[in-house]
């Protein structure tokens, strides 16, 4: 497998809090990976640095063999980087259907230039996350289940290659998460590279070829996910704290 993504020793400094310290990892093609960590460990700035919403203090992120560190966000989006989003913002006032469809209009390459293929895209999108019967309704009328999938349905709608997850299974109960797990697997059967940031251990044990931990910004583990489950570490730092 050859790799899809290379961040390289990447920083991402706010006033003086170090979010993200010289974090560098690859990411394969077709592979899924779970990053793991504390709350305000660094996890979602580090998608932020991936997907392009900011550029890093220092480091370089590398997509397809391409510097694309200081590319705006809605050009890595046309390259293929897809993601979701923690905190859901739906437009409220539009269908489930048509909050997708934006998601095609501007995806990878460029996305269908019609409305009529876009929403096409978006209900594709919506039956392979399992949505397709709320098409219709307006996208503030699902309850929270939902609109954890209507995020990754979006995201899929921009036919990304890499997709970037950021807590797509939280608040969901334990039905609700393994359907969530059988759609990322979905996705990656088709070839796609997934990130998934996650803090439900067995889910992320399950799902991830390989796991990263974050600790205050650092890298303290990257391997299997047995191995890094019992590595002493990253007991001490996050799974002493929490109920796997
Ligand atoms: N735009 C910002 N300005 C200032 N500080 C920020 C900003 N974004 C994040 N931070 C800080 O950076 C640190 C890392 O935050 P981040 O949101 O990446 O953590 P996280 O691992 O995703 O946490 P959680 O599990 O709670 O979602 C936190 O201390 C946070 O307060
Ligand atoms: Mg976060």
């Amino acid at each position: 497998m050859s790799a899809l993504l290379q961040v390289r020793a990447v920083t991402q400094r706010f006033a003086g809090l170090v979010a993200v310290g010289n974090v560098s990892f690859t990411l394969a093609q077709g592979e899924i990976l779970g990053l793991i960590g504390p709350n305000g460990a660094g996890k979602t700035t580090l998608i932020n640095l991936i997907s392009g919403t900011i550029t890093p203090s220092a480091g370089q992120v590398l997509f397809d063999g391409r510097d694309v560190t200081r590319l705006p966000a809605y050009r890595r989006a046309r390259l293929g980087i897809g993601r979701t989003f923690q905190i859901m913002q739906p437009f409220p006032g539009l269908s489930v259907l048509d909050n997708v469809a934006i998601g095609a209009l501007f995806g990878h390459g460029g996305g269908p230039s019609q409305l009529a293929k876009a929403r096409e895209q978006a209900r594709q999108s919506l039956e392979f996350v399992g949505l397709g019967q709320f098409a219709d309704q307006r996208a503030d009328e699902l309850g929270g289940p939902g609109r954890k999938r209507l995020e990754l349905a979006k995201a899929l709608a921009m036919k990304p290659r890499l997709l970037l997850c950021d807590e797509v299974m939280a608040g969901l109960n334990h039905v609700e998460i393994e359907e969530v797990i059988a759609v990322i697997r979905k996705v990656r059967e088709q070839g796609i590279s997934v990130l998934v940031i996650e803090h439900v251990i067995k889910a992320i044990r399950s799902l991830s070829d390989r796991l990263l931990v974050l600790h205050h910004g650092e890298k303290i583990a990257d391997g299997t996910p047995d191995a890094v489950l019992s590595d002493p570490t990253v007991v001490q730092a996050y799974l002493g704290k929490k109920r796997a």
